[in-house]
């Protein structure tokens, strides 16, 4: 077979635009090369339909073999009981939660998408709230916190079977004790979906909610910096309580409900040669390499928003625990959109998002999401926040002087050339 330029061609110009640009993009980064070469194998071609020594397929000694190290390392990490690392991405993640624990029309509380929640969290057009029945908490217009009091409330009159926490633009840690509490007043599960903070988690950086959350979800590409896919996690196995037996007449444990779920619920062969690449970034989540490179990226965030602060930039929460922050740009009379395409043609990449209680379509919206794990992956440290933060507010500030944003592109590539990017690639 002739080797197929064209693609080949396109991919390294991806890996150019990486290389010189500042990714600022909140759930991006870029993981180690062993992680991403491995991705590259022989395990693309195996059919394993099932688990480690249970599949239905012959020839799975070795995919056995990688998923269960990516199982046993992922436990490990967050020292849980249960793991399925077979989700295709974070959204299948927590579908097959849903999956497992909710029939068709069932209710159940997230926090709403345009408040911070993400699409599965039952939002309207999404699976979750159109077989669900989804009801929905805010953060406090004033201080930009999950209001906890409207969970409360809200849990109390309709009595939802799960309620999900976590989020996709939220700065601050979460109160898994409190939510785990009214959960039990009315009867609900709780989810914790840790899709963009799970690497500061897995060092103890953030709150655990392990303890307190019957199920936990996330991706693995942000800040767990692994191959892009899912995890479902629990901290204790417990018997269902659907009252399911197995044929001896005993009650299957809720990991087995949860398996089924992932497959054959929702999910058909398992990416063997994503889980394999899976078991080595959990193997690097597991280092002091990994310590250090978490806690940077929590500094990282916070000397970020100082200096977004120091410029008069209005950071919902006015602050940031873990690696994000959500910046309102109504007080700069810019729109989101406008600023997510002007910072790309300086190749500052970054997204629009809404701000909670916006007035702005989400095709618009008033607001930008910034990230730095994908920086910090890169070798930034403290310091370099200001630079970033200079860049980006040389461009928002001349919005619409090309010269300008042009100048800002060959600094930014100027800049970028301290911290080299795959240097092993040509
Ligand atoms: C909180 C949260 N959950 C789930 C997902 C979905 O992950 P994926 O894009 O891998 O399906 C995201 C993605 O951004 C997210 O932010």
């Amino acid at each position: 077979m002739q080797r197929d330029q064209l693609v080949f061609d396109i991919i390294q110009k991806e890996l150019q635009r990486q290389r010189h640009g500042i990714e600022l993009i909140a759930s991006e980064n870029f993981t180690s090369l062993q992680v991403m070469q491995a991705m590259g194998n022989v395990m693309t071609n195996k059919y394993a339909e099932g688990y480690p020594g249970r599949r239905y397929y012959g020839g799975c000694e070795f995919v056995d073999e990688t998923e269960q190290l990516a199982i046993d390392r992922i436990k490990q990490v967050f020292h849980c009981e249960y793991a399925n690392v077979q989700p295709h991405s974070g959204a299948q993640a927590n579908a097959a939660v849903l999956l497992a624990v909710l029939k068709p029309g069932d209710k159940i509380l997230g926090l709403d998408l345009s408040m911070g929640g993400h699409l599965t969290h039952g939002s309207p057009v999404n699976f979750s709230g159109k077989l669900y029945q989804p009801f929905f908490y805010g953060v406090h217009k004033d201080t930009g916190l999950v209001n906890y009091e409207q969970l409360e409330e809200v849990a109390r009159k309709e009595k939802p079977k799960l309620i999900i926490c976590g989020a996709s633009a939220y700065s601050r840690d979460w109160d898994y004790t409190r939510i785990r509490k009214v959960a039990d007043e009315v009867g609900a599960f709780v989810m914790a979906d840790i899709a963009h903070p799970a690497g500061l988690i897995a060092k103890g950086l953030l709150a655990s909610p392990f303890e307190h959350c019957h199920f936990v979800t996330s991706t693995t590409h942000k800040t767990l910096r692994g191959p892009r896919g899912g995890i479902i996690l629990m901290g204790k196995d417990f018997e269902n309580p659907f009252g399911v037996k197995d044929p001896k007449g005993n009650t299957r444990m809720m990991s087995h409900l949860m398996d089924m779920a992932v497959f054959p619920g929702i999910q058909g062969g398992p990416l063997e040669h994503v889980i394999a690449s899976k078991a080595i970034a959990f193997g690097e989540i597991l280092s002091d390499e990994f310590t250090s490179y978490a806690r940077q990226v929590q500094s990282n965030a916070q000397a970020m928003a100082k200096a977004l602060v120091a410029k008069e930039y209005n950071i919902i929460s006015g602050g940031t625990d873990n690696h994000l922050m959500l910046i309102d740009l109504r007080n700069k009379n810019i729109t989101g959109k406008k600023a997510q395409e002007t910072l790309d043609k300086a190749h500052i990449t970054l997204n629009k998002n809404a701000v909670p209680y916006d007035d702005k379509s989400p095709f618009v919206t008033s607001g930008i999401r910034i990230g730095v794990p994908a920086i910090t992956t890169r070798g930034m440290k403290e310091s370099h926040m200001q630079t970033v933060v200079d860049l980006i507010d040389k461009v928002l500030m001349n919005i619409d002087d090309a010269q300008m944003v042009s100048t800002v592109s060959k600094e930014v590539h100027e800049f970028m050339l301290q911290f080299p990017l795959y240097p092993e690639l040509s």
